[in-house]
């Protein structure tokens, strides 16, 4: 056996799936499958080999890494971020602090219409490397797959740049991206809300599909945005360009965002701070992924969502990031984590299945992401020396990372 990286005397190699299960639900969250004292093996940036140290095969490789003490787990997959912006919002969060909310912000031309005026002033090219720079630090932290919407553009030629930025995201750096176009994000002060849903559906919506920049099709789904009756409008109309739906969600208030995002078939609803029994009863029975995103209800200070009563339904739970300058201005996964586990009650192993195959399976990349499976992507993290598993989450805003290995590369 001659391989390109081998990991020796790993600590606990956690995530670990001799063949890829589906999204995992209710109880069966619990499970984080861990191999103890164990080796991994990459070859031509796959995995190629996994097991215990007393099973290793003899073998050669070019390099060898001692993880003794250590752990090392799949990346991070991120199905929710807002990547592609022009600048933070810094200002609106001082607003916040001295009392204003995120909807009065909204409606004073703050929040999403701030950064559509920001992103739509640059160009393309700076853009990108404001974008890239991002890229970078996710990747840092722990992230091999990530999906990036439009929103911030509100024309047809501003949100076709930012998918582009994102598509090129996806060529230009590590990462394996899939787009979202969310020209329903914010309605601009041009145009009527009944215009501007014409707009999105008659000019974005083939524009889009014509260059082939979005993989799937989002709504803000919300009191002053987009009713339930424009976000299922927007989403068939998506569909039939073969974008599939996947919806922001009862962020502020219940906006039925739930109920239409079940009704179009979405592969995710995403916030649910805003949720009950109304719409539990929705999921359930729906292939439709909840997913919570705890650094915008952190940072917003709004409820979490009730993570606990999801997955005692019987129901899958992803978590995501939504890296956005105006409500989660971070894409760091271990915090996400950690927020789950304080917030949300979760455990780390509800946790990390939540923010690997779950959100693997939210943005159809598990094929390649998202478990240790023999023939994925060899992007995995090696902790630093850590006792346990549930150190990681413990020890939150600790960067528990000492090695990044994406596409069997090390960083
Ligand atoms: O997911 N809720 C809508 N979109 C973003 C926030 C966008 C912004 O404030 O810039 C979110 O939280
Ligand atoms: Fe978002």
């Amino acid at each position: 056996m001659s391989w390109d990286i081998l990991i020796t005397n790993i600590k606990g190699l956690a995530q670990v799936r001799e063949s890829t299960p589906g999204v995992i639900k209710g109880g069966a969250m619990a499970d984080l499958p861990i191999i103890e004292q164990a080796f991994l093996a990459i070859k031509d940036g796959k995995i190629a080999d996994y097991g215990q140290m007393k099973n290793l095969p003899s073998s050669s490789a070019t390099r060898t890494i001692n993880a003794e003490d250590r752990f090392v787990l799949p990346s991070f997959v991120d199905s929710h971020t807002h990547l592609v912006f022009a600048a933070s919002r810094e200002e609106e969060f001082v607003m916040k602090i001295n009392g204003a909310s995120y909807a009065e912000i909204a409606a004073k031309g703050g929040g999403i219409l701030n950064s559509a005026n920001k992103l739509q002033q640059m160009s393309e090219d700076e853009l990108f490397e404001r974008t890239r720079k991002r890229a970078d630090e996710i990747i840092r932290w722990g992230t091999g797959a990530v999906e990036i919407k439009s929103g911030y553009g509100l024309t047809v030629k501003d949100e076709l740049k930012m998918l582009r930025v994102a598509r090129k995201i996806g060529k230009e750096t590590p990462l394996k991206v899939k787009t979202t176009f969310l020209g329903a994000h914010a309605i601009p002060k041009s145009h009527t809300k009944e215009d501007y849903v014409k707009l999105v559906l008659e000019e974005m919506i083939p524009a889009v599909a014509e260059e082939k920049l979005a993989d799937y099709i989002d709504v803000f789904c919300e009191e002053g945005f987009f009713s339930k009756e424009e976000t299922i409008r927007i989403a068939e109309e998506g569909k039939k360009f073969g974008m599939r739906p996947r919806i922001h969600a009862n962020q502020l208030k219940r906006s039925g965002g739930v109920q239409a995002g079940v009704e179009v078939g979405a592969i995710s609803v995403d916030h649910l701070e805003n949720i009950g029994e109304e719409e539990i009863e929705a999921l359930r029975g729906s292939d439709t992924i909840p997913t919570a995103l705890p650094g915008a209800a952190y940072f917003l200070n709004l409820s979490f969502p009730p993570a606990r009563d999801l997955m005692s339904a019987g129901l899958p739970l992803a978590i995501a990031s939504d890296y956005n300058p105006g409500s989660s201005p971070t894409g760091n996964m271990q915090m996400m984590v950690s927020m789950a586990c304080i917030k949300m009650k979760m455990t780390p192993e509800e946790a990390f299945n939540a923010a690997t195959i779950n959100t693997a399976a939210a943005m159809e990349v598990l094929d390649t992401h998202g478990s240790i499976t023999r023939g994925k992507t060899a992007s995995v993290l090696i902790t630093k020396q850590v006792p346990s598993i549930a150190y990681l989450p413990y020890a939150f805003g600790t960067q528990w990372i000492e090695q990044v290995i994406i596409n069997g590369q090390v960083l």
